[in-house]
């Protein structure tokens, strides 16, 4: 507890959200992709008692996981303990998460009347347990501690959905959009109107910002990008933007498609490892705020090594207003809680502009 209250000090807006609208911040927000999960002790207590299903289901559970990194790592945000494969139940879709494998859905969609099947559900009302479990966070968190929702994106659900679970090429989910464009647009079409929906919701509960996870969109060149998914993104950023709560846009391989995916929406684009931050956001310009992007991978590196990288990051960022310190993508298993704790003081050793926050 003595983390949280440290972290609380200071401005009493939390300085996460001060930074998704640009604004000067006393010190970089720092908060990590997946920092709720194996590689802490504290989750994989629970994780013994319970599948991953069962404490997302449980409003109780979900908000005692998703506040184990605000304690033990220093974070700026929380945010919430769920899936992103979480509303595709509901829809009607068979799912389970198989140990050492990943999700696994045995009832993938890949024709038409699979498409017509896929239930277009009240996701406010059917998630209750969500957003029940976001009211309760809210609740619990001091104001300084921004709590985040998310959502998958269309594209990275749909991907899901046709493939049956993780995939390396995308075969299938290209397949079905190419050579049936008509299905893919329907399906798209009800993917985005239920993850407005969502994420709407989730802002009314209780989230102050949420991030939308485009995880694997980097399969795609940007002329797919702008056909097939682009238009179902916006449509999902643009319900939350009419929220006024902020949105961070996220994707990784996404060097070639950072400007569509601006364009489709977001305060926030989260960027990975791949393309340096200064570069990144020189391309994007200043109208949005970048958040990133150190490499997971680099948290298993010796200190002096992890410090300089990730000092690297804030000096590329140049104090200026709208950086998010966070991972290129999620926390891995192996990484130590020391490790990510060590890059949380370093971000917040660092003053950036006192006399404005
Ligand atoms: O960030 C957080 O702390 C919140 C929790 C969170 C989880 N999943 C819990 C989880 C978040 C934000 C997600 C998002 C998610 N889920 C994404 C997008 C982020 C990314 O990594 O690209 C994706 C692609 C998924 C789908 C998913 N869920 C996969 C591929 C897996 C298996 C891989 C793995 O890490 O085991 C999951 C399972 C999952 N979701 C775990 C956690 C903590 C680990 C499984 C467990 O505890 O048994």
């Amino acid at each position: 507890m003595e983390r949280m209250t440290s972290a609380a000090a200071g401005p009493s807006e939390s300085r996460f959200l001060r930074a998704c609208r640009r604004q000067p911040v006393d010190r970089t927000p720092v908060w990590f992709m997946r920092q709720a999960g194996r590689y802490m002790p504290e989750y994989r207590a629970v994780r013994e008692k319970h599948t991953l299903l069962e404490i997302c289901a449980q409003p109780e559970l979900a908000a005692e996981v998703t506040l184990q990194p605000i304690q033990a790592l220093g974070v700026d945000a929380a945010i919430l303990f769920a899936d992103i494969l979480l509303p595709l139940i509901p829809m009607g879709i068979d799912l389970e998460f198989v140990r050492g494998e990943g999700p696994v859905i045995h009832n993938p969609i890949r024709s038409n009347a699979d498409i017509a099947r896929l239930r277009a559900i009240d996701a406010e009302a059917e998630l209750g347990h969500v957003m029940h479990a976001l009211e309760l966070l809210r609740r619990e968190l001091p104001s300084a501690i921004a709590l985040i929702g998310f959502a998958g994106a269309p594209f990275t659900l749909a991907s899901y959905l046709v493939e049956g679970g993780a995939s390396r090429e995308f075969l299938r989910t290209k397949q079905l959009m190419y050579t049936d464009g008509r299905a893919w647009h329907a399906l798209m079409d009800k993917l985005s109107a239920v993850l407005a929906d969502y994420l709407v919701g989730q802002v009314r509960a209780g989230a102050q910002a949420v991030q939308v996870f485009d995880s694997w969109v980097g399969a795609l060149s940007p002329d797919d990008y702008r056909s097939y998914v682009q238009p179902y993104s916006r449509r999902v950023l643009q319900a939350v933007a009419r929220t006024g709560a902020p949105a961070i846009h996220f994707g990784t391989g996404t060097a070639t498609l950072l400007e569509l995916m601006r364009d489709a929406g977001g305060d926030v684009i989260g960027i990975d490892w791949r393309v340096p931050l200064d570069r990144a956001w020189e391309r994007l310009g200043q109208g949005v705020a970048i958040q990133g992007n150190l490499d997971p991978a680099v948290l298993l590196a010796p200190r002096p090594e992890l410090e300089r990288r990730a000092a690297r990051i804030l000096d590329q960022a140049g104090g200026r207003p709208g950086h998010i310190f966070n991972l290129g993508h999620g926390v891995l298993p192996e990484t130590p809680v020391e490790a990510a704790r060590a890059v949380v003081d370093l971000v917040h050793a660092r003053q950036l502009h006192p006399e404005e926050a």
